[in-house]
């Protein structure tokens, strides 16, 4: 089993989230549980960019123990400086330099030629060195730039001592086969067997970002960034709690395994909701209200009868309560019994027939009920004899 390491940028990429802005505090917390989530990597933040944001890099660095801590920097000696500073605390670290590769990019952006961008690239991997042995290097937008110059950019980054090269769909432009075909081209023909970790970046754009991510690990990446819930720029990036269960899961199919600690994934998941103020939507894998939740009367009966039917892994798992039989308007009357049975009534076929149809006029009317207003509708029929 190929060890998979987990690199969070829910405080970097993730707090870019249009809207987002979270406070030194709020940081450190969130810092403090990716620890305990036992993620491989913390990209922490961008030291250059403000007397705040580096204010929050060198206090996770100092404080945050376990993961290596990490700080982005543009190919710019400046930004480099700033983000080795920072860092100066931590127990391990890693910067993490970045350029851009795709045509559009250099052009606009950064006003440079594809042979300046080598140039640059080979400078500051080699001045980073400088401060660490643990050097990230990536170049934004891969997939819609020209693969021979990617080549050419990793092999230069690599040359020049990049320890990881990370391999950003920036744009999220490209489907789980071209990007698993780039990174195994990478792999053939940069990495050959050189000591040296390819990670996959992915953004959500066309909602294929965790779909892109496990593809890469099929074809060689030893890394995955992504974030809490999801968040970050435009659509955001990689779920962490999708790949990270995906691995988990389906283990058989990949051949590979994270050391993340599973059960702290819903802790984690409403901590950076309520810090960020982005709702997770309903139906959201994993970590959704719905993710684990049963409502339809076949769906239930089977949950009733074998969790295995409808489940493919536990609630518990993930730190959230064992799933839920839902008390709606698709609901059977085999949901209903076990809902009576759970709260202590033990009631003959005639009695769970008559409390079945008050129910079914209720939730056609208002929807769903809780199990507390189950109690309630069985004591004002009362045909019942708890127990
Ligand atoms: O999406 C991207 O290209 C990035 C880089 C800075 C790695 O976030
Ligand atoms: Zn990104």
């Amino acid at each position: 089993m190929r060890h998979i390491r987990i690199f969070d940028t829910t405080l970097r990429d993730g707090e870019q989230s249009p809207g987002v802005a979270l406070s030194l505090q709020q940081k450190l917390e969130i810092a403090h549980g990716l620890a305990r989530l036992n993620v491989d990597i913390i990209e922490a933040g961008f030291p250059v960019n403000g007397a705040s944001e580096f204010e929050c890099v060198s206090r996770i660095a100092a404080e945050v123990k376990g993961p290596v801590i990490c700080a982005l920097a543009r190919t710019h000696k400046l930004d480099i400086e700033r983000a080795a500073a920072a860092l100066e605390k931590a127990e391990k670290k890693r910067i993490h330099v970045f350029t851009s590769a795709s045509k559009v990019h250099l052009q606009y952006m950064l006003r440079k030629t594809p042979e300046e961008i080598l140039e640059i690239s080979d400078a500051m991997v080699r001045y980073a060195r400088q401060f660490t042995d643990d050097v990230e290097f990536s170049a934004q937008d891969v997939m819609r730039a020209d693969f021979d110059f990617v080549m050419k950019l990793y092999e230069t980054a690599i040359n020049a001592g990049a320890t990881t090269i990370n391999i950003p769909d920036t744009t999220g432009y490209g489907t789980p086969q071209e990007y698993g075909a780039l990174i195994k081209r990478i792999y053939d023909e940069v990495v050959r067997g050189r000591d040296v970790h390819i990670s996959a970046h992915c953004h959500d754009d066309l909602g294929m970002a965790t779909a892109n991510s496990l593809a890469a690990v099929e074809n060689g990446a030893t890394q995955i960034e992504c974030t809490i819930n999801g968040i970050g720029e435009r659509a955001g990036n990689t779920a962490l709690e999708e790949v990270v269960m995906a691995l988990y899961v389906r283990r058989d199919h990949y051949k590979a395994h994270t050391q993340i600690n599973t059960r702290e994934l819903y802790r984690m998941s409403r901590m950076v909701e309520r810090y960020t103020g982005m709702v997770v939507q309903p139906n959201k894998a994993i970590v959704g209200d719905n993710a684990f939740a049963h409502e339809s009367g076949i769906h239930q009966d089977g949950v009733i009868k074998n969790k295995e039917t409808y489940e493919i892994m536990n609630a518990e798992l993930v730190g959230r309560q064992a799933a839920v039989l839902v008390l709606g308007k698709h609901s059977g009357r085999a949901a209903v019994k076990k809902a009576l049975a759970d709260l202590g009534y033990k009631l003959d076929d005639t009695q769970i027939g008559a409390i079945f149809a008050r129910f079914r006029e209720i939730v056609e009317r208002k929807g769903p009920i809780e199990t507390e207003e189950l109690r309630a509708l069985v004591e004002s029929e009362s045909v019942s004899t708890p127990h």
